[in-house]
């Protein structure tokens, strides 16, 4: 199976120049999945659940899924990738599923950060897992990988592979990222943005970029700069992440001791 990452540099509100972006970016790259940073079409800082609520976007149907959907379709791929969504006068966090076939699926952020208290309704539903042609792949959201236990849940629902939009300000998760994947010896996808954003002042952000593939023993297969707008594919291999033996008398899920951890 072939799995990719794009990370990109918003422009923050011009989402047709960003949506463009992304499908040049795409031109002549092939992969069975591609995942694309948190919030990638519009831009991450909005200033208060308003302005959010001006850029939101109904799933599917919003021209960012709709996007997505007919650029799967013609490139023959799924996208996971994170957008603000509007249901029912609620704005939310969140990733849609796409593929060939159409719309898939959405996640709504369930662990938001920082200001995005004050711009996003809290996520309800726990972190979805979703079959995409042979592959289990579960969803969570950039600061979600703060809280091991999302991580761990999607494992235990079977994923096989975590897709993880984000846009990352803190400097540990690519590194943190690694040890989720050796707990459940899972794949992880991040794909994360560059660039700065000072949209509210004495607040200003910058992005670290450094996108990656981890695998379930803990190896980055491919992992981005600091600074670049990039696309990369690797090849993985499933079966990795469906052993969960260490070695043959250590089980990684069958060996916890969940009545010694309350
Ligand atoms: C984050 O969750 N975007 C830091």
């Amino acid at each position: 199976m072939k799995v990719g990452f794009v990370q990109n540099h918003p422009e923050f509100g011009n989402v047709q120049a960003n949506l463009d972006r992304i499908e040049e970016m795409l031109v002549g790259k092939a992969a069975d999945l591609f995942v694309l940073p948190e919030l990638f079409s519009t831009g991450y800082r909005f200033k208060n659940m308003d302005e959010a609520h001006h850029y939101a976007e109904i799933v599917p149907g919003g021209v960012t899924t709709s996007f997505l959907t007919h650029l799967a379709k013609r490139i023959n791929t799924h996208f996971i990738a994170g957008l603000v969504e509007i249901d029912d006068d609620r704005v939310y966090n969140s990733s849609v599923i796409v593929g060939p076939e159409g719309f898939i699926g959405r996640y709504r952020k369930i662990h938001l950060f920082d200001s995005e208290k004050t711009c996003f309704q809290t996520g309800t539903e726990a972190p979805p897992v979703f079959d995409l042609n042979e592959a289990k792949v579960g969803v969570m959201i950039c600061f979600d990988w703060r809280f091991p236990e999302t991580a761990r849940s999607l494992a235990l629902k079977g994923a096989e592979i975590i897709a993880h939009p984000s846009n990352l300000v803190l400097p540990h998760c690519p590194q943190a990222m690694i040890t989720r994947c050796l707990e459940n010896r899972v794949y992880a996808i991040t794909a994360d943005r560059v660039g700065d954003e000072r949209r509210v002042p004495g607040e200003p952000l910058h992005f670290i970029g450094q996108s990656q593939v981890v695998d379930p023993d803990g190896n980055i297969l491919v992992r981005a700069s600091e600074t670049e707008e990039e696309v990369h594919i690797v090849e993985i291999d499933l079966e990795k992440a469906r052993d969960k033996y260490l070695n043959p008398k250590n089980h990684i899920i069958n060996d916890r001791r969940l009545n010694l951890y309350q």
